[in-house]
Formats: C-alpha cells, structure tokens, sequence
C-alpha cells in the first residue's frame, strides 16, 4: 500500500481503528475520521506508535450533511487524490433519534453519509490508477427490506428493522455505484465484518443486546480479525478490477436476493440523492455526472 492514500471513516475505535492500523502497516498514508477530537488524537498516536509513518486525521459528525460536506472539502483540500474510501461508519440504536438535519439517526448515518462522501470524493477517486470504495455492510442486510412508504421509520420505529435497512442499504448502493463506475478505475465492493468485540450500539442497546453481548463476547472476533475483510478488500492487488462484490472471510460470496433488485437500488440511489441535496430537484449536482 506504500504510495497509497485511504480514508476511513468511524477509525477512533473498533473495527474501523483497527482497519486503518492494518493498512498503515501495509505501507498506506491513513486519513482517520472520528466525531470526538480527543480520541481522534488518540487513535493518531496509536497508529503512529504502531509504525504508521503517514497518519492524518479529520473530525466530523457524520450524521450532519453539513459536517460530511465540510470533512470532503477539507479531505480533497489535504489529499488531492483519494485511492480508497472505507466507508466504515456505522451503529445501531434501539430508539428512534434525529439528526440535525430531522432525518433518522440510523439512515442518516449508515447510509446517506457513505452515499454523500462517496459522490463527493469520486472525483478524487477517478484520480487514482486504481480506485477502490469499501463500505462496512453487514449480514444483517439479509434481514432488511427497504421500506420507501416509511425509510425514516416516522410511522413505526424499531432499532432491528431501521439497523438491517441500513445495512441492506449499504449493499444495494455498492451495486448500483459499481455499475455507475464500470467504465472507470474505481471499484465498489461491500463487506462483513463478522460478529466482532466493538462498542457496537453500546449507546442504545436493545434488550437482546443487553443480554446476549455479555454471554457472546468471548465468542466474538477481535476487532483485528474484524478488520480482516475490509483490509483485503481495501487492498488485494489481485481484486484490484473486481467490483460490485459482497466479501466475508476475504472471500467474495453472494449477499440476499434483495440486493440484487437494480429497480430498488436505482429508486434508493434517486431518493438518496434527494435527501443529500445532490439532485437538480433539491438543487443540488447529480452524481451520476
Ligand atoms: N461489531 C460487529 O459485530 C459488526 C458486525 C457487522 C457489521 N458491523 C459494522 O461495522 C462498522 C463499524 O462498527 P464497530 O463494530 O466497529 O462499531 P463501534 O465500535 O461503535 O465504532 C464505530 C466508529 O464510528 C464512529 N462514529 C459513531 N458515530 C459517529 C458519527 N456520528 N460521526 C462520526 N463518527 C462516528 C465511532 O466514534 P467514537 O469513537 O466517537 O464512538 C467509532 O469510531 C459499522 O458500519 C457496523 O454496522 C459491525
């Protein structure tokens, strides 16, 4: 990865701290991105003292679109040329939150935030001999559907549903970017972690979660061999043309039906760009240009 510039999002701890420290290992220059300054100055030491010779990092909250616009601006500002984007953010919450901008919590931060910094680092993508976007799902995509009466669960909240939408999100809009990006260098693929010892949803937890983590944490991977796929996906040269995939283990396999359905992802992709302001209706540039 020497010569390389990758960006992770959500890097202050868990799976996503442990993913940039792989990849600074690896030779890469790391952009770590977390929402508290403190422990984004933490995690920059960490993977210094690790032997990560080109550490920057970034604060934003990435449930405000205005902090996602302003954390690309500052990015493209630093590092004119990105090579991979590890759109790692991600949680769960039990009960129904806002965001800043009124939009739900676990959409907001989940899937718009990817959808958002994605279109606005793909430029910096294009730039790169080979460009590559990894983004966190999980295997909870399996269980989600996308719900366009009630995307923001107004009419009825709950934290599984909202998490597994997300996530399924996150897959279908992989797919329809790698097919937006085939004529390019730039790849999409999507990944699953595993069942990994993070502070996952910690904030909020529902009851199973209460009762189950405890009992399953000494099963659980450690957030190193959490970031095993992430870090194959981010960097394999012999996955470098490969896009469009789901990876678990490193190894590419198939996500659910659902995210295979082109008419869903295109209506997600549409009304994602809608929420974010990106298209020509919310004033906004169409990413597909
Ligand atoms: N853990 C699992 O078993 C598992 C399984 C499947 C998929 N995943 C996926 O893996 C990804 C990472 O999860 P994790 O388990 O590593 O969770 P985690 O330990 O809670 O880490 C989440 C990271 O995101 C940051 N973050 C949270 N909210 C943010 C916001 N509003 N703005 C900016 N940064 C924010 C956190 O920062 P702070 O340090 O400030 O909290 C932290 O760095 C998620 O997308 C999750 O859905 C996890």
């Amino acid at each position: 990865m020497n010569g390389r510039t990758v960006l992770i999002t959500g890097s202050t701890g868990g799976i996503g701290k442990a993913t940039a420290l792989g990849l600074a290992k690896l030779g890469a220059r790391v952009l770590i991105a977390g929402r508290d300054p403190a422990r984004t100055d933490d995690a920059a030491r960490e993977i210094r003292a690790a032997g990560g010779q080109d550490v920057d990092m970034f604060v934003a909250d990435l449930s405000s679109q205005r902090e996602v616009r302003r954390l690309a601006a500052e990015v493209l500002q630093r590092h004119p040329r990105i090579d991979v984007l590890i759109n790692n953010v991600g949680g769960y919450w039990n009960t129904r939150h806002l965001t800043a901008d009124g939009l739900e919590h676990t959409f907001a931060l989940n899937h718009l935030a990817p959808f958002l910094l994605t279109s606005l680092l793909l430029e910096s993508l294009k730039r790169s001999t080979a460009g590559r976007v990894v983004t966190v799902s999980s295997n909870a995509q399996a269980m989600g559907r996308i719900d366009f009466d009630d995307l923001q669960g107004e009419q009825s909240y709950s934290g599984a549903r909202a998490y597994n939408q997300s996530k399924l999100a996150n897959v279908l809009f992989t797919y329809e970017l790698a097919r937006r990006l085939r004529h390019t260098a730039v790849t999409a693929n999507a990944v699953h972690p595993g069942l990994v010892s993070t502070s996952f949803g910690a904030s909020d937890p529902g009851r199973a979660q209460r009762l189950l983590v405890p009992v399953l944490r000494p099963f659980m991977k450690s957030p190193t061999r959490g970031a095993a796929t992430s870090i194959h996906t981010a960097s394999a040269p012999q996955i470098e043309r490969t896009s469009g995939r789901y990876y678990a283990n490193s190894k590419p396999t198939r996500s659910s039906r659902r995210s295979y359905d082109e008419t869903v992802a295109a209506r997600l992709w549409e009304v994602s760009a809608d929420l974010v302001g990106l298209t020509a209706r919310s004033g906004g540039t169409d990413p597909r240009s």
